[in-house]
């Protein structure tokens, strides 16, 4: 396999073709931002984190049985997944309340979501990726009803088996966000899951162990990506 031209930039990782028209390679960048890009910062290690942590967290969910995107690590920072046609629409999952749920709707954040709550929201930068419902993904063409009944199906699959896996590192999957394409006329899960797309606290003192470190401020950000995967029984190089 041959890494050929970059196909995308995006905000923390660039895609690059190969020589197989299904395939693409992965490279995760340490450029971290938030707030749609209006906080831009790079974080040395934090590509290599993200791609051993994402590699580790695809395979647990491809053993589960999710079918998703990634093929194989190739190295530090780059993997190599299916080339899908990507649907724009980003699913949330929240086992408790956080960010923009307790921004939008004055919750108490840290209360328990029971059942958890499924959002979707389109990915859209320009436009601050704005809460949609299924309804306007049928009607704009984003997504078919089939095709988000199997993605929803799936986020709230991937919340069964990652609750219980961060569970055994007594962490508490808070919230996160999926992203998912279609790869010969299957919907498969895509993009990455890393510290950087979900909320993850301590279970006993709820420190939060994710982005929020980044978006908030609080520094160590890198150290705390680092801290769960070592939960998990990631061992990172270097
Ligand atoms: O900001 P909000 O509370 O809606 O985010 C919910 C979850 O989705 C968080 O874990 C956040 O990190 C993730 N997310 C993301 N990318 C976005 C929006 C949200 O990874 N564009």
């Amino acid at each position: 396999m041959e890494k050929r031209q970059e196909l995308y930039a995006g905000k923390a990782k660039s895609v690059y073709t190969t020589d197989d028209a299904d395939l693409l390679v992965l490279n995760f960048r340490d450029d971290t931002s938030a707030f749609d890009g209006k906080k831009v910062e790079s974080l040395a290690r934090k590509g290599m984190v993200n791609n051993v942590f994402n590699a580790f967290i695809m395979q647990r969910l491809q053993e589960a049985g999710i079918p998703t995107h990634f093929e194989k690590q190739l190295s530090d920072t780059e993997s190599l997944v299916k080339k899908m046609q990507m649907i724009p629409v980003e699913c949330v999952v929240r086992n408790i309340a956080a960010g923009g749920l307790v921004k939008r709707l004055g919750v108490e954040e840290g209360i328990a979501l029971n059942p958890p709550t499924f959002e979707l929201f389109l990915k859209n930068d320009d436009k601050g990726d704005p809460m949609i419902n299924e309804s306007l993904a049928e009607t704009f063409g984003w997504a078919t009803p089939e095709q988000l009944a199997k993605m929803k199906l799936l986020t709230f699959k991937v919340n069964h088996i990652l609750k219980a896996l961060f569970a055994e590192g007594d962490m508490l999957l808070v919230d996160y966000k999926l992203e998912f394409g279609v790869f010969k006329g299957e919907v498969v899960l895509g993009d990455e899951f890393s510290p950087d797309g979900c909320r993850l606290w301590d279970a006993n003192t709820r420190e939060k162990l994710d982005k929020d470190r980044f978006r908030q401020g609080l520094g160590g950000v890198i150290e705390a990506y680092e801290e769960v995967g070592r939960r998990l029984g990631i061992t990172f190089p270097g």
